[in-house]
């Protein structure tokens, strides 16, 4: 899809109140789209909606839990009672866990897969049939993660959810492309965004000064959410299948292809000695 120029399109981001999927609303309201956004957080959704309009940009925005089948159906209903399709779907709502297996709970589980997977599953449900009816092609991405091509003992639940959502979107690639509709997973690596404040940190990880760490290394590392925007685009235009945002990102996805038992020993060898730092410091 020619994203260059979005005038005359629909867009449409879930979790567009803050980050990443705010900054990539706002890079398409500048190319020209008219959007539809949806949020839980009302505030962060109606910032985003008055600087599109600033913009002069069309915007139906909602306060939606993606994670709500029902609400999810009612939202995809409206948008089609006003526009035959979206043409670009961006499906970025997502929450993160920090911490192990043994410390997550039934409940955390189903908090993070029903956002995290389900809210993915929803919006592709909801909204790609009648891009499809339309044939008029069009593109599906799915925020990822560089945490969707690795496993890590300090990510979880997270990773789980994320991997699932590469999946999806490769089997989704394969299906749609004889529909013309083109479907990438963005696996962006440490973005600083306010996910990490809205984590849910577990057993090590909830120690205030593991949350401390955690909080200055995204802050040091200061990749932006609107560098994020500009790479979702650039991998809409080029049609990619997975698009690694980030210098890390990019050494996981190659890593693990290349040598997988290296990142592996890598990965363990930094989990030690994070809880070495950890051990002397508490
Ligand atoms: N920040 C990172 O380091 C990073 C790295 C890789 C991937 N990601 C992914 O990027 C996406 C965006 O995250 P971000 O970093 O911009 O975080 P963020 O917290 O700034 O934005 C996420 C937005 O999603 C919304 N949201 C949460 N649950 C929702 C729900 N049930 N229904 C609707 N909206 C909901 C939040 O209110 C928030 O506005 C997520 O899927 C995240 O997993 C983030």
């Amino acid at each position: 899809m020619d994203v260059r120029d979005l005038s005359g399109k629909w867009v449409l981001v879930t979790g567009a109140g803050s980050g990443i999927g705010r900054e990539t609303a706002l890079e398409c309201g500048r190319r020209g789209a008219a959007l539809v956004i949806c949020d839980v957080n009302e505030e962060g959704l109606k910032n985003a909606e008055g600087d599109l309009r600033a913009m002069g940009r069309e915007v139906v925005a909602r306060r939606v839990d993606v994670a709500d089948r029902e609400a999810m159906r009612a939202f995809a209903a409206e948008v089609h009672g006003r526009i035959e399709a979206v043409d670009l779907l961006v499906n970025n709502a997502g929450v993160a866990i920090g911490g192990g297996f043994q410390f997550t709970s039934l409940e955390d589980w189903d908090w993070i897969v029903g956002i995290n997977l389900m809210g993915v599953v929803h919006g592709c449900h909801f909204i790609i049939p009648p891009m499809v009816k339309r044939g008029k092609g069009g593109h599906v991405v799915n925020v990822a993660s560089a945490a969707g091509l690795a496993g890590t003992e300090a990510l979880s639940a997270y990773c789980t959810t994320k991997f699932a959502v590469v999946g999806l979107s490769e089997s989704l690639r394969d299906e749609l492309h004889r529909q013309g509709i083109g479907v990438t997973a963005i696996c962006p690596g440490l973005i600083n965004t306010p996910i990490t404040s809205a984590a849910r940190m577990k057993g090590d990880h909830a120690r205030p000064e593991a949350i401390q760490r955690m909080l200055q290394t995204y802050e040091r590392r200061n990749y932006t959410p609107d560098r994020v925007a500009q790479n979702i685009l650039k991998a809409v235009q080029r049609n990619r299948a997975v698009a690694p945002v980030a210098a890390e990102a990019w050494l996981i996805y190659y890593a693990k292809r290349w040598a997988p038992g290296l990142l592996a020993w890598v990965g363990r060898t930094m989990g030690e000695r994070w809880r070495r730092n950890l051990d002397g410091a508490g």
